[in-house]
């Protein structure tokens, strides 16, 4: 039908007759010549019926926005003064001889342009419509052409794809499951897989060495704009490989795809332990473009008369710091009680701070609630020790370390965007060196990543002190996202059960993960891997604010699609065929 796409005609086309297909963009009536921008998936071109082709004329009239058109023409140059800078074809435009109306089209619910303000629902709710707009298409492009740079560079890698069942059992990466019920076992569930993890390490055990797999996973947890219900890990598993290997592996496919689909070096990845990026940025996901930093100032603190100071400083949980930021003295009072309501979602008890005016002129250059609590030498160290500066202020954050890391990290991310002090780009970095478990609120320990991920001590070690144990684990971060994590894995049964037993999950382990420690049994390799999210990379890839904007058909905040209004009900009969009732009142 077509001979050319609309977004490929340049002033090389310049005399040549060509036949198009596309969507009206935008009509508009120059008395007595009409100009159509015609659209398809490649961009927008001007084309021009002017009465001298009467039949066309009159069609042209006719046609309002998003009618499907074909159209046979011939390019030429605009006018002297006409060309669109703005527009990839703005040099050209098509004389149009011919035109057919494919179909028609009702007014859309919003206009498809770039600035549409139409609300999320609206948009979801006319999906096809929304997809249309130039900037989701080319959100589409670079997500099916960042799949195959991803495909291409594990090829060559010597990794196969593999599937792997999506009617699966409960797998354990901490979220809720999407169940499925079962027809043929009555009372029984599938889940969908919250990850592959369980099947890659059996094909670990299977001996195919390197696998991978573009991976549908399915998480019943709250959303937020990094996360969906279903959504695409990039999911890798080897055998006989080092943390190092694996790392190597992941950072050469990232380069690639900066280098290949935005032109950008992402140089070589810093790599911060774990307990480095808690000390300095309070996060283990910080964002490196930020250059604010956490100073620990306990010593300076545990001598003091101020106990809200002086408590935490002297407790082995406790952690006092100092977060300096340039030019913050600009805030007013109404920010920073803004900033200490902020900081109190994250459990702070308060905010203290001290504005530094002028730093020459002692006490009376600082403006601060807590000059009265704290001798001028603690004050005077404090300020050498984050380097302040007139119109700085610092902000101090002391309690139990885990509340003081979320509140001054969440802070130093707030501040970052008011004071306006993230650059531009792109900052990756590894981070390593995890423990293998965090306290859990019974008590017991609970694995930070999973339960597979391999402890770098001996299961002796792990039972006696669980908490002090590192894991052979790596997160990949990127701009203050969490793009991936993976490890090492356990590959012996006798590890497997030390860790199921320090997680107090003996009994349950065994039963569940049965298959899995009979598996470790029969000449498991050593094995690991990792799963990089890749509807955020995608998401950073093209500068998109959430992953839905790179998702052909997301769900909602409450993870629903409108457009198909599904989850929906469905009739009696199969419910009952699937053994089921469901426990709701039904009304009237
Ligand atoms: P993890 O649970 O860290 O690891 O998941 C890996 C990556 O998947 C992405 N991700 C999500 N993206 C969108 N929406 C969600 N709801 C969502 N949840 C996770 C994140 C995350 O870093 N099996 C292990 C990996 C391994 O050990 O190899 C796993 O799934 O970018
Ligand atoms: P208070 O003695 O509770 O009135 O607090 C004095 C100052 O210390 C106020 O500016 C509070 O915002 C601040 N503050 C109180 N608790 C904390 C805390 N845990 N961390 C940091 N600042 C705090």
């Amino acid at each position: 039908m077509r001979s050319h796409y609309c977004g490929e005609l340049s002033a090389a086309q310049i005399g040549a007759a060509v036949a198009l297909t596309g969507w009206v963009h935008r009509r508009r009536d120059h008395g007595g010549v009409i100009f159509l921008d015609v659209r398809d998936r490649t961009g927008i071109v001007q084309v021009v019926y002017d009465p001298d082709s009467e039949e066309s004329f009159k069609i042209a009239d006719r046609v309002r926005s998003e009618y499907v058109l074909r159209i046979a023409g011939r390019v030429r140059r605009r006018q002297e003064g006409a060309e669109n800078p703005n527009m990839a074809t703005g040099e050209i435009e098509v004389l149009g001889a011919e035109l057919e109306v494919l179909n028609q089209s009702q007014t859309p619910p919003f206009g498809l342009d770039e600035y549409s303000d139409a609300g999320e629902d609206v948009r979801l709710r006319h999906r096809y419509l929304d997809l249309r707009r130039p900037e989701m298409q080319e959100r589409l492009r670079i997500r099916a052409r960042a799949a195959s740079v991803v495909r291409r560079y594990l090829e060559e890698q010597g990794y196969w794809e593999v599937e792997t069942p999506t009617l699966s059992r409960s797998t354990p990466e901490g979220a809720r499951d999407y169940l499925v019920p079962s027809r043929t076992h009555p009372g029984q569930f599938f889940a969908l897989p919250q990850s592959p993890q369980i099947y890659k390490q059996l094909l670990m055990m299977s001996g195919l060495d390197r696998y991978y797999q573009l991976a549908r996973c399915y998480r019943d947890e709250d959303l937020r704009h990094d996360r969906q219900p279903e959504f695409t890990q990039i999911d890798i598993e080897a055998s006989f490989v080092s943390e190092q290997d694996v790392m190597a592996l992941t950072e050469g496919m990232i380069k690639r795809l900066f280098q290949e689909v935005r032109g950008i070096d992402l140089g070589d990845f810093p790599v911060l332990s774990w307990a480095e990026a808690m000390r300095r940025f309070g996060s283990d996901k910080p964002d490196l473009r930020n250059p604010l930093q956490l100073a620990d100032i306990a010593d300076l603190m545990a001598g003091v008369e101020f106990k809200v100071f002086s408590g935490p400083a002297k407790d082995q949980q406790g952690r006092v710091v100092a977060l300096n930021a340039p030019g913050g003295g600009r805030l007013s009072r109404k920010a920073i009680d803004d900033l200490t309501e902020f900081v109190g979602r994250y459990g702070a008890k308060g905010l203290a701070y001290i504005k530094v005016n002028d730093r020459a002129g002692g006490l009376a250059g600082l403006q601060s609630p807590i000059l009265k609590f704290l001798p001028e030498r603690t004050v005077q160290e404090v300020l050498a020790r984050v380097g302040a500066q007139n119109g700085d202020i610092i902000f101090f954050g002391a309690g139990k370390a885990g509340v003081v890391n979320d509140s001054m990290g969440a802070l130093r991310n707030e501040l970052g965007q008011v004071l306006g002090l993230v650059r531009d780009g792109f900052a990756p970095l590894w981070v390593v060196d995890w423990p293998l478990f965090e306290a859990a609120p019974n008590g017991s320990v609970a694995a930070v990543h999973h339960q597979f991920t391999r402890p770098k001590c001996s299961p002796e070690a792990l039972l006696a002190a669980p908490l002090e144990a590192k894991a052979a684990a790596y997160d990949l971060v990127l701009n203050g996202y969490e793009l991936g994590g993976g490890s090492l894995r356990i590959h012996t049964a006798e590890m497997q059960k030390a860790v199921f037993a320090a997680m107090n999950i003996a009994n349950e382990g065994t039963v569940k993960f049965g298959f899995l420690l009979d598996a470790l049994r029969y000449g498991c390799p050593p094995h690991g891997g990792i799963a990089l999210g890749f509807d955020r990379l995608v998401m950073l890839l093209v500068g998109a604010g959430a992953i839905r904007d790179v998702i052909a058909f997301p769900k909602t905040q409450t993870a629903a699609c409108p457009m198909l209004a599904a989850p929906a009900e469905v009739d009696e009969q199969q419910l009952r065929e699937l053994h089921l009732r469901t426990r709701l009142q039904t009304t009237g």
